[in-house]
Order: structure tokens, then C-alpha cells, then sequence
């Protein structure tokens, strides 16, 4: 009981919640109607019962349906100002959030309204809440590479609104190699950059993502376990890993959360921070609800706690002059 008031009081950072993963099925059944989109679903609790996964696959699958709902500024905006609105008691100071803004733009919809809107929400929130944020640009594995450099190109007009690059969507079929000159344009940009790799792919997509793209963090990672040289390296680099715990064990990438390589990576040194990936997918579970998660079935200590909670702010991309508001 105390050790879980404990970690509910731990202040926490985000560093892995991709934004349209956290669209709870009451919000995009308003959104869908007053733009106009047909959604397969009759009611929120349809979309619910929807929300159960045997592969990342199936999951992607759903997800990216829901993607189709967002067409104005507004809509982004209640996007992420639900999600903060969420999560403001739960003693979260900051969020580094992904939006996958290539899913929006493929369908016409202007970068301008999707950074605009997301951007004014991050400034009301952190008035309303005390919540601090980034926005990561995610861009996505199952459109070609040159179709991410498209919108990189047209994203420098936003750069003062965008603090870094990640890449998500399946890595089956796609090596890191793919992907050098779009990580190199984003890195020449000033961005800081990130991606998924090692949550279905191997250890060497997590070594490749390391030494040909230069990422700071490591979202998932899990496949690195295999190869104790690639957990070394992850551990040498300082490249921390954005676990995402319960997303693990729901799309049936870890057997339950003992089995994911969690203790491992502790043991190894590296820094790790838990993190909620797409809350509202599954079961409504944000940040706290995965810290609680591990706790209740792994037992942590008070110490690995602590640094665990220290990573995160370590991890994030927040200025070095700016990180004592975090503790
Ligand atoms: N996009 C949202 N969640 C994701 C996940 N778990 N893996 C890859 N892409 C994603
Ligand atoms: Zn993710």
C-alpha cells in the first residue's frame, strides 16, 4: 500500500505515448461525427471489445483506422488536451509525445493544423496542469522512405515546434539500413532522434539503429536480450530503453511482464524508464497504471525505483538547465 503510494507520487517523465494511441473510443466517435467520418464501430463499447490483439499486426491494424478520424486543428487539440487532462493526477511532470503526422498528411490533412493544434495544446496544458511537453514527429515504417523525407522537408517550416524524430510501425520487411539518409536529413536538422526497434526485430535492427542511424533512445528494445553484446551496448552508449511493459504483454511481444527483459536491463546498467506506448488501446492504462503494473508483479526496490524514475528525466530531451523542475 505505501509502496504503491510511492510510486504513485515518483515524479515521472513520458517518453514513449504516441498521441493517436491515447484517442479514448468516446472521443473519436465525437470526432468521426462531426467530421463527417464513417467509423466501423456502433458505439464506444465497440471499439473496446475491438481492442484485443494476438499480434502487433492486429493491433496496427485497428489503430491506424482510428487514424482516420482527425481532419482539423481542433481535433488535435482535443487529442492531446484529453490526454494531459488524463494523466494530471497521476504526478507526471513531463511528456515527450509522438504524433505520426504522415498517416494526417497522406489523407490531405496540412502538417500546419496538426502542429498547431497539438503545439497550442501542450502550451494550455502545461497553464493548466504544470505538465511540461515535446512533441516527436514519428514517422512511419509501412510508407517508403522517401515519403518520410518528403515530410521532414516541409516540417523545418515547424522546427521550432518539433523537438525530435522517431520512427514506429512494424520493422517487418524493414531493416534500419533503409533509413540512414532520412535519420542523417533530421539529425542535420538539429532533432534529436529516436526509433522503435527490437519490439518484433532482431538484435542486430537494435545494434543497426545505434550505429547507422546514431539514435539517442531506444523505444521497446526488447529484442536486444538475445545478445548480451547488444545489451552491453546499449548499457556503453548510454542509449536508454523506453519500455512500454503493458503494450508488451497485450500485443504479445513479452509472455507477461517478468518475461520481458525488464530485470535484465537493470542488472545490465542500462537506463530504463516504463512508459504507456497506446494507453487508450489498452484498457485506458497510462503511465502510473504501468509503473503500478510492474510493481505489483515484479517487486522492484525502493532504489531501482528511484533511478528508474531518474532515467526517465535523464533520458529526456529536456535542457540541462531545465531538468531540476523534474525532480
Ligand atoms: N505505433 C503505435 N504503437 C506501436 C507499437 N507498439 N509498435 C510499433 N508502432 C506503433
Ligand atoms: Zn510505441
Amino acid at each position: 500500500e505505501t509502496k504503491l503510494q510511492f510510486i504513485h507520487d515518483l515524479p515521472k517523465v513520458e517518453l514513449h505515448m504516441h498521441l493517436e494511441g491515447s484517442l479514448e473510443p468516446e472521443l473519436m466517435f465525437e470526432i468521426a461525427k462531426r467530421n463527417n467520418v464513417p467509423i466501423p464501430f456502433d458505439s464506444p463499447e465497440d471499439i473496446r471489445k475491438a481492442s484485443v490483439f494476438n499480434s502487433l499486426q492486429e493491433f496496427l491494424d485497428l489503430y491506424y483506422l482510428g487514424h482516420k478520424v482527425f481532419r482539423t486543428r481542433r481535433d488535435f487539440y482535443d487529442l492531446i488536451y484529453a490526454y494531459f487532462k488524463r494523466v494530471s493526477t497521476g504526478n507526471l511532470r513531463h511528456a515527450e509525445l509522438f504524433f505520426e503526422a504522415q498517416e494526417h498528411t497522406n489523407r490531405g490533412v496540412p502538417l500546419e493544423e496538426i502542429v498547431m493544434g497539438l503545439h497550442e495544446g501542450c502550451v494550455q496544458a502545461e497553464k493548466d496542469f504544470g505538465i511540461t511537453s515535446d512533441l516527436i514527429l514519428c514517422l512511419l515504417r509501412h510508407f517508403p522512405p522517401e515519403n518520410m523525407m518528403d515530410l521532414l522537408k516541409q516540417a523545418v517550416a515547424f522546427k521550432q515546434y518539433i523537438k525530435g524524430v522517431g520512427m514506429s510501425s512494424s520493422e517487418a520487411g524493414c531493416p534500419p539500413s533503409l533509413y540512414v539518409d532520412i535519420f542523417q536529413f533530421a539529425k542535420d536538422q538539429g532533432w534529436h532522434v529516436t526509433s522503435h526497434t527490437g519490439e518484433i526485430g532482431p538484435p542486430e535492427y537494435v545494434r543497426d539503429s545505434i550505429e547507422l542511424l546514431g539514435i539517442e533512445r531506444c523505444d521497446h528494445g526488447i529484442g536486444a536480450r538475445s545478445d548480451p553484446a547488444v545489451v552491453k551496448l546499449l548499457a556503453d552508449k548510454k542509449v536508454g530503453v523506453t519500455m512500454c511493459p503493458i503494450s508488451n504483454v497485450l500485443l504479445k511481444v513479452t509472455e507477461s511482464i517478468p518475461y520481458s527483459p525488464i530485470r535484465q536491463y537493470l542488472d545490465a546498467n542500462c537506463k530504463v524508464c516504463f512508459n504507456s506506448d497506446d494507453p487508450s488501446y489498452f484498457g485506458s492504462t497510462y503511465i502510473d497504471e504501468n509503473y503500478v503494473a510492474v510493481e505489483k508483479e515484479m517487486g522492484l526496490s525502493v532504489a531501482e525505483w528511484v533511478k528508474i524514475a531518474q532515467d526517465g528525466i535523464d533520458m529526456s530531451w529536456v535542457e540541462q538547465d531545465e531538468r531540476k523542475k523534474l525532480q
